[in-house]
């Protein structure tokens, strides 16, 4: 039996911040409840100074979820550190994580302070947290680029003034797999009172290298790894906690190490988050791609049959993916519907039931043959966390070879329809426009992706959009036989998104006039990553 390993996940916090992952509290909330089953050990919620958002999900976070341990982020001053613990208040086992960049590049181009200086700040920071909470990380951000002498001393100050988690950030992706390992190999030996001490990687994916040196740094010596569903966080990305879970499970003959993830639960894990962001992963992603367990060549899909061992590492249902064949079709009742989306982790409401029965049938009578996929798209339509502002009651567009395009919209709001219409390129930019002149919140397109859903003539196409309105990205997502229709719906979902948002914010600095969380909310939702 290995040693156990901590999994600190931090979906809500280092993915979050990354441009078109953001949430809504409701949404952090859902994810949060999905990473208690599946049984993460550490559960970074927020950055609360970053946003009165941020410091309410991590509010709400530590309310509800009693098991894992709640950790809030915090820079290295008193104010950061008082935000993060109020945000913990109601924690049962809260953890301030609070960072400060040791490299030489930060400290002469971001903080303009001496290595003296910042030796002072982490003793002070660390110290005055743990004065607060028992429980207390600290992370030299950076270690990655950290010279190697002076990252030993801001570790020993860090354990003196009683850090109980040291995380060596490889912030920037840098580090190749023998310098990582080595690095948490070096601490562990020359830091004086390390057997107190957890250590910890981070890993960003800039290089490709994420998940192998997350697993270069178990074998430096780090018990904990911190990580994101799916990979998701700034730039490249996080280290993706469903391929180290899973590496280290096919692979305990060569890893010291085991851990208490229920496997069963990744692939619900990722499709939740995939539906909470927007974001889809990329079909051969491993682990949890639509391929990761497909086999199309005829040699392999021969040998399978013969012997699953034979091209597989992995049983799907080890990870929780069912097989994707036909399930369901119009004689299906409710039982047989609710079951299969519990299969497919998704639990419902006794109302969001009805909701998904009424569309199920509908899409039935449509289509022959009703797959996972689609089952998946019916909950994403159907229960969108953000009320809908604007429905989109009917749409016609006339597109022209000679390059211009009609789109003609009505839209109702409370009741009240609105019409317009609009001319451009294409009939989808069209379609964007009527809704923009009706919404009055143009809104420009990031990314615009269709894929099919469902196998052969019976596929339908699956818009995904990314729009920015006045500076914020907000994504929709649809499913239709239509593609301009599908694509009209997923815009109107990003738009409904930004109205409500953007009135949320101003609603906000209306009651309260603009309080210094107030305006980190706005300078982190239009400058991400800015901190
Ligand atoms: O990448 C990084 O250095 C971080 C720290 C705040 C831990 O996310
Ligand atoms: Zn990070």
């Amino acid at each position: 039996m290995g040693e156990r390993l901590l999994i600190f996940d931090t979906t809500l916090r280092d993915g979050e911040q990354s441009p078109g992952s953001s949430m809504n509290l409701e949404e952090k909330l859902e994810m949060a409840r999905q990473l208690d089953r599946l049984s993460v050990d550490i559960l970074e919620a927020g950055f609360p100074i970053a946003s009165q958002g941020d410091h309410d999900a991590v509010r709400a976070v530590s309310e509800e979820i009693r098991r894992p341990v709640i950790a809030a982020l915090a820079r290295a001053n008193q104010l950061d550190i008082d935000r993060a613990w109020s945000a913990l208040q109601a924690a049962a086992r809260p953890r301030i994580h609070t960072f400060l960049a040791t490299s030489d590049i930060h400290l002469k181009y971001k903080l303009r302070k001496s290595r003296e200086e910042v030796l002072k700040m982490i003793s002070f920071a660390v110290g005055y947290a743990r004065s607060l909470c028992p429980d207390v990380e600290f992370s030299p951000e950076d270690a990655g680029r950290t010279d190697r002498s002076y990252l030993i001393e801001c570790c020993h100050a860090a354990v003196e003034a009683g850090a109980t988690t040291l995380n060596l950030p490889d912030t920037v992706g840098y580090c190749l797999e023998p310098e990582y390992e080595q690095m948490f190999a070096e601490v562990k030996a020359r830091v004086p009172g390390m057997e107190r001490v957890v250590l910890s990687t981070h890993t960003h994916d800039d290089l490709g290298l994420a998940v192998a040196n997350t697993l270069a740094g178990i074998r430096g010596g780090a018990r904990q790894i911190e990580c994101t569903i799916n990979g998701i966080g700034e730039r490249a990305g996080n280290a993706a906690l469903e391929e180290i879970v899973m590496a280290i499970h096919v692979r305990r003959d060569a890893l010291p190490v085991e851990t208490g993830i229920r496997t069963e639960e990744l692939y619900a894990s990722s499709q939740l988050l995939t539906r909470m962001t927007g974001v889809a992963v990329q079909r051969n992603k491993a682990i949890v791609g639509r391929n990761a367990f497909a086999h199309e060549a005829g040699i392999h899909q021969d040998g399978v049959l013969k012997n699953a061992i034979t091209y597989e590492i992995i049983s799907p249902p080890t990870v929780g993916m069912t097989s994707n064949q036909i399930v369901l079709g119009k004689h299906s009742g409710r039982h047989a519907l609710v079951q299969r989306y519990e299969e497919l982790g998704i639990r419902l409401t006794k109302p969001e039931i009805e909701r998904a029965y009424s569309l199920f049938t509908e899409l039935a009578d449509r289509k022959k043959s009703v797959y996972d996929e689609d089952l998946i798209a019916i909950v994403e339509e159907g229960f969108d966390h953000i009320p809908e502002m604007f429905t989109l009651k009917l749409f016609q567009t006339v597109a022209s070879s000679d390059g211009r395009s009609t789109a003609t919209v009505e839209l109702e709001k409370d009741g009240e329809a609105f019409h317009d219409s609009a001319t451009a390129e294409g009939p989808c930019d069209a379609a964007f426009g009527a809704i923009d002149r009706i919404t009055k919140t143009p809104g420009t397109i990031v990314d615009f992706s269709v894929h099919t859903v469902g196998p052969g003539v019976d596929g339908v196409a699956e818009v995904t959009i990314r729009a920015r309105f006045q500076g914020v990205e907000f994504s929709g997502r649809f499913t239709s036989h239509n593609i301009v229709e599908a694509a009209a719906r997923a815009y109107l979902q990003a738009a409904n998104k930004a109205v409500y948002e953007l009135r949320r914010i101003a609603a906000l600095s209306a009651d309260r006039g603009p309080s210094p969380a107030h305006e980190n909310e706005l300078v982190n939702r239009y400058f991400p990553g800015g901190y």
